[in-house]
């Protein structure tokens, strides 16, 4: 039998990840395609799903144990070989399997996809991995490092993020926290107000949502809900609904709405079926064209289209000052949705902060500019890092005396430990959601 006919999961599985590490293709996008090109049977599609989502959640652990077990830097070796013993160790220490035949696997596997030279050296290496468990080599590699750097270990983060995550909820918190970026997250659906009901998906089997009363939660694939195929619902985590619809709800005067950021569009198709039921217009840039088109094809199902254009958020085309409600949902680093782009912790880097907050700051106060007297900006990102939130908001009001913050218990009232200060900040292990952060703010 051959490595092909023997693993086509774990065949699969090191495809993907070849692609996210050479390519730095999306883990969760390359393996929808890859099982969907692929004929996999049940068993074998989670198996292939476990590997990557496992292999990227503990890459920079895997890599450590590698490098020990090795006693040689990754560096030294052909890229194709360090994925494939990153593979090897999530099946090793994770998956327990008996370790004979999973080595044998693997070395099956290189041998089909790298070639017989490198079967040894495969070989070796994971007969000293497999010589310690995982928690063995986790004190092992902890000994005589600094807290942080053990929190790290035992979360499978950089330091840099176990470090930001103590900053904002000490060291006891911060660990549940971090390991809930290790568990796969629910699929959300959200209903489009007019387009789609929760409690005609929930009739037909759905879940009630746990916070929006927009959501359902749903098992399998998505693609499987008639709704969410005819465009009348979505897939988008609860934490995005509850800031789109706390927007949309907050009061604010007549007029013209605007997505200043709207790519690929999830918040925008829901606050659109907002717009449209309070007969309001909006309006959403997105400076990709590309990012553009994933708008349009978000809103596709609603009977009218919002005023979509690619553009420079920084500088709209706008005139200043004609809006009441306005969207400023910023690039960011992502960290608040680890638990879907598990691979990013390890691609990002502390510098990355920096370029984007400028970016942040420039796009924040043209929201505030777009807004008119009275109107509600909210300043959202995908991550919890005070550099990229708090931080921010407070930079950009310091320069402007004309700007109130809105407290976050108002408009969300009903959503226990969800406040930070005056901002909404959620959390996978208090809410189940993507640690969303989201500043509402008031032009007087
Ligand atoms: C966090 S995403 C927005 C997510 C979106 N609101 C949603 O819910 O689907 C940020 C978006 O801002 C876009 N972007 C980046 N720089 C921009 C700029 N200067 N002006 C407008 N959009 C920008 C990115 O291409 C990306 O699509």
């Amino acid at each position: 039998m051959t490595a092909d006919q023997a693993s086509p999961a774990r065949r699969l599985a090191f495809q993907v990840l070849r692609q996210v590490n050479a390519e730095g293709a999306y883990a969760n996008l390359a393996l929808r395609q890859a099982l969907a090109r692929a004929d996999l049977d049940q068993r074998d599609a989670a198996l292939a799903t476990e590997l990557v989502a496992g292999v990227c959640r503990h890459q920079g652990v895997y890599d450590r144990i590698l490098v020990a077990a090795a006693g040689r830097p990754l560096g030294s070796l052909q890229p194709a070989l360090v994925d494939l013993l990153r593979l090897s160790c999530h099946q090793l220490l994770r998956l327990r399997p008996p370790p004979a035949v999973a080595v044998s696997a693997s070395v099956d596997l290189a041998r089909a996809t790298i070639g017989a030279r490198v079967t040894g050296l495969v070989n070796a290496v994971l007969r000293r991995v497999a010589e310690s468990t995982w928690p063995d080599w986790l004190e092992r590699l902890s000994q005589g490092q600094a807290p942080i750097e053990q929190l790290a270990l035992r979360t499978s983060h950089p330091a840099w993020i176990a470090q930001a995550y103590v900053d904002l909820l000490g060291w006891s918190e911060a660990e549940p926290a971090l390991q809930a970026n290790n568990q796969p997250p629910s699929v959300d659906l959200v209903c489009y107000p007019g387009l789609s009901r929760p409690q005609d998906l929930v009739a037909a089997g759905a879940e009630p949502g746990r916070w929006s009363d927009r959501a359902v939660r749903v098992q399998g694939d998505p693609a499987r809900w008639p709704a969410l195929v005819e465009g009348r619902a979505g897939v988008q985590d609860e934490g995005s609904q509850l800031i789109a619809l706390g927007l949309s709800r907050a009061p604010a005067p007549a007029g013209p709405w605007l997505d200043l950021c709207a790519g690929p569009g999830g918040k925008t198709a829901l606050l659109w079926g907002a717009a449209l039921a309070a007969d309001e217009p909006l309006v959403a840039l997105e400076l990709h064209p590309h990012r553009t088109q994933l708008v349009a094809q978000a809103v596709r199902a609603y009977p009218r289209q919002p005023l979509l254009a690619v553009a420079d958020g920084r500088r709209p085309p706008l005139r200043p000052g004609s809006f009441s409600r306005v969207l400023a949902d910023v690039p960011c680093t992502g960290l608040g949705s680890l638990r879907r782009r598990p691979e990013s912790r390890w691609r990002r880097r502390p510098q990355d902060l920096a370029g984007l907050t400028e970016l942040q700051a420039e796009l924040l106060a043209a929201a505030l500019a777009a807004g008119r007297s009275g109107a509600v900006v909210a300043y959202v990102t995908c991550s919890p890092h005070r550099d990229e939130t708090e931080r921010v908001v407070e930079t950009v009001l310091a320069t402007r005396s004309d700007v109130d913050l809105i407290e976050a218990s108002q408009v969300w009232p009903a959503l226990p430990e969800a406040c930070r200060g005056p901002y909404l900040q959620l959390w996978p292990h208090r809410h189940g959601l993507d640690a969303m952060f989201c500043a509402l703010l008031r032009r007087r």
